[in-house]
């Protein structure tokens, strides 16, 4: 049982948030139905409705009620649920209020630093996470937190150089191996968490992220002081995920090979699937942005090569050659479909055996 702030959560396990699309109610209620706690992505939940292409922001508003009562259903009061709201996301604001509103327990806000989440969040009980990738960007983040809301965080993810989706490194860094070490963060953002313990009173759980495959990985940074760890790849696998089989059967035939390291128009690189879509965009073939979502801070439309918010709708919705499909480092060790049930089952089992022979 971890204890954050005043809630606990059974299992040392997060879901983490997949956009778009990838993570949605039924895949984060499930995860929470079995202890640990579900992340529904923000980004475009409502890509499916019919209202969606009209007014995207109010059919994504709506699905981020639709979803949540999906999750609170599925879970039966188990798990904690958490919303992943991007900060380069035009609509911040909207989707952490509509969050607040929907009652989620947990906000993690990634993809740039949440330097103002605090700001829009009175309800203390809901927890706060940011997403980082050193030290210095928590030690940034505690300080203007403390300093401008009198607020700490609630918890913290550290969101390592294997991950999928979005990566907080520099691409040549990653391409080149010169990421710092995921067990070196993790010391950092502790030493950086300490004093702010102090103060507030309380542990300020730490959760690390990126090619974590299985119980033994989990045990390791368990070792190293982390409260637990944030998994995504491997959840993609399984049935109650929300994404088109099509997606799902990338992961699962995907090879080594296959997984590259791309620009993203959220400025930042991104880990993904070698495709034709990929190898259209890395050719330098600007692909026609009629009717931009404006959803991106981050995103010049006339300047981008292509609009990620398409390239991750198609790749949802099954149309894998024209789709951008992310996925963690070692997403070519998936090579079965699997329950959530049975994924965390085993994710435990694995975990106790490698506890219990130490
Ligand atoms: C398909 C996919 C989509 C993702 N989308 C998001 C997202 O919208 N926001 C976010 O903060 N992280 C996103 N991530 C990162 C995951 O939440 C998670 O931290 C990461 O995948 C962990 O690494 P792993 O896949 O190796 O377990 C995404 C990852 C994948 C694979």
């Amino acid at each position: 049982m971890i204890k954050i702030n005043d809630r606990y959560l059974k299992l040392p396990l997060i879901q983490g948030g997949m956009g778009v699309g990838i993570s949605l109610g039924n895949l984060a209620g499930n995860v929470m139905k079995h202890g640990a706690m579900g992340t529904i992505s923000f980004a475009h939940p409502g890509y499916y409705r019919a209202d969606f292409l009209k007014n995207s922001l109010q059919a994504n508003l709506k699905a981020i009620a639709d979803e949540v009562k999906k999750a609170r259903e599925i879970s039966d009061g188990n798990g904690l649920l958490a919303a992943n709201i991007m900060v380069a996301s035009k609509d911040y604001k909207e989707y952490v209020e509509a969050a607040v509103k929907a009652k989620v327990d947990a906000i993690i806000s990634g993809a740039g630093l949440p330097l103002e989440l605090p700001k829009y969040v009175k309800d203390e009980k809901i927890l706060l996470a940011p997403i980082v990738s050193s030290g210095k960007a928590c030690e940034l983040l505690a300080r203007k937190w403390d300093r401008n809301y009198q607020r700490i965080m609630d918890f913290v993810v550290i969101e390592g150089s294997m991950a999928g989706g979005h990566l907080g490194f520099k691409k040549t860094d990653v391409l080149e191996g010169k990421c710092e070490d995921l067990s070196k963060i993790l010391k950092d953002v502790l030493a950086v968490l300490s004093p702010y313990e102090e103060k507030y009173q309380r542990k300020i759980p730490v959760f690390v992220a990126g090619g974590i495959f299985d119980g033994k990985d989990i045990a390791k940074y368990l070792k190293e002081q982390a409260s637990g760890v944030q998994m995504g790849t491997r959840f993609i696998a399984t049935y109650e995920c929300d994404a088109d089989q099509r997606f799902k059967d990338m992961i699962i035939d995907c090879q080594k090979e296959d997984i590259v390291i791309v620009n993203s128009p959220a400025g930042l690189p991104g880990r993904a699937l070698k495709n034709y879509f990929i190898l259209k965009a890395d050719n330098g073939t600007k692909v026609c942005i009629a009717n931009c979502f404006h959803c991106l801070k981050t995103c010049d439309p006339s300047a981008t090569y292509y609009c990620i918010s398409r390239a991750l709708i198609n790749a949802v919705k099954g149309n894998v050659s024209s789709g951008l499909i992310f996925v963690g480092e070692n997403a070519y060790r998936v090579n079965k479909m699997t329950s959530v049930e049975a994924l965390i089952n085993e994710l435990m089992e694995e975990l106790e055996k490698e506890i219990g022979a130490n």
